[in-house]
């Protein structure tokens, strides 16, 4: 047998490809399960955006390789859209980086800065690819704890107790995934200052800042942060094109350099059709956003009884496409999803995926329809007993 590379020796299988084997089994035997724990949005993106992919499919060089860096329109309207919504100035030119999801950023920015050894600040409980990039490119991750108590923000005094010495890279992600805690301008620059410090690249991960949230922030928004942070972003939650995937990296144009010099290397071009589409998603107005959170504030209601039903609790202040809730007191975050699944057919996420500042609590996606959402709350209500 050919012996696997020594840099998967520390990585796992990600949580959800080997536990939708399991629920895909139970499917086959005919349990009925309901889906909640992945946030993929079900609903559609705008009519214009599909056109604008068939339309493209008549243009002389679609099928085509297409530049490393995304076409110049595609660039702008990223830029028009950071002004817009985010009040940041970028360069489309040179501060602006279209990436197939944000997902793959996180391996492009990694290869492009860490080496062996080399110490990286993760969030726990965070999305936990950051980790195991990490783990992939033989750095160390170096977990930093949120807690509730502090409404999920990093604790920094907590953090500068650490010998910080290998630390070459921190990641940050607000609104949170997936607690859905927000960070204000004020503890960006905290953040910040914290990074120019240590000498510390700061990235923030934000593909969730149109869900249920009024006030989307960006790291950028701070003054200097082009200095020492970049930040990533995401069309899969915002306009509902998870599978399209287009996301982009923004700020510092060095950093961006180094990070092309990866990328170039890995792909050959985004889709010209998907581009087109990602355009004209970036240019719809605020009511898209509107009509979107509607939806989602009535899943929310739902997805509230439902965790009543379960005796959870959760901060109705919080927006975001998920719902993160604390289990009752000395409940195990993987038990109980388990029971939920085995006993009443609903997958939800034990917290513990996350890492282990999420035992204790789960976490439900606003991706099913009401309809679907009415069925769970049935089915939790009448099992109640059992659980
Ligand atoms: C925190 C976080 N970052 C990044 C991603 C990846 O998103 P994309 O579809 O842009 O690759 C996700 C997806 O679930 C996420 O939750």
């Amino acid at each position: 047998m050919i012996q696997k590379a020594d840099r998967l020796n520390e990585v796992k299988e990600y949580y959800f490809s080997k536990k939708l084997r399991e629920v895909a089994a139970l499917k086959n035997e005919g349990r009925p399960i309901i889906n909640i724990a992945i946030g993929s949005p079900d609903l559609a993106p705008p009519l214009n955006v599909i056109e604008a992919v068939n339309n493209a499919m008549q243009i002389p060089n679609v099928h085509q390789y297409q530049s490393y860096q995304g076409i110049p329109e595609l660039r702008e309207g990223i830029g028009k859209f950071y002004k817009d919504y985010y009040q940041v100035d970028l360069n489309p030119n040179n501060e602006i980086l279209p990436l197939m999801g944000s997902k793959e950023g996180i391996m492009h920015i990694s290869m492009a800065f860490l080496n062996k050894g080399d110490q990286v600040l993760i969030p726990n409980p965070g999305y936990p690819t950051y980790a195991s990039v990490t783990k992939l490119v033989q750095a160390e991750p170096i977990l930093y704890n949120l807690k509730e108590a502090t409404n999920w923000l990093p604790n920094l005094e907590e953090i500068e107790n650490q010998d910080l010495s290998k630390v070459k890279m921190m990641w940050i992600n607000y609104p949170h995934m997936p607690t859905g805690a927000e960070a204000t301008k004020e503890h960006f620059k905290k953040l910040i200052d914290f990074a120019k410090k240590y000498n510390i690249l700061i990235v923030n991960d934000n593909p969730y800042s149109f869900i249920l949230n009024d006030s989307p922030t960006s790291l950028l928004a701070v003054e200097g942060a082009k200095e020492v942070a970049v930040e990533l972003n995401s069309l899969s939650k915002s306009f509902n094109m998870a599978g399209w995937r287009v996301g982009m990296v923004v700020g510092n144009s060095k950093i961006l350099k180094t990070i092309l010099q990866v990328k170039s290397n890995m792909d050959s071009g985004m889709f010209l059709g998907i581009q087109k589409g990602a355009v004209e998603a970036l240019n719809l107005t605020k009511d898209w956003f509107e009509k979107q959170n509607k939806i989602y504030k009535k899943r929310q209601a739902l997805v509230w009884k439902i965790f009543d039903a379960l005796d959870c609790s959760y901060n109705k202040n919080i927006g975001g496409l998920f719902v993160w809730a604390k289990l009752p007191k000395g409940e195990s975050a993987e038990q109980f999803t388990d029971t939920l699944l085995y006993e009443k057919d609903v997958f939800i996420t034990p917290g513990t995926v996350f890492g282990s500042n999420g035992e204790g609590y789960i976490r439900a996606s606003l991706c099913v329809s009401e309809e679907v959402f009415k069925e769970v709350l049935e089915r939790v209500t009448t099992v109640k007993s059992k659980l």
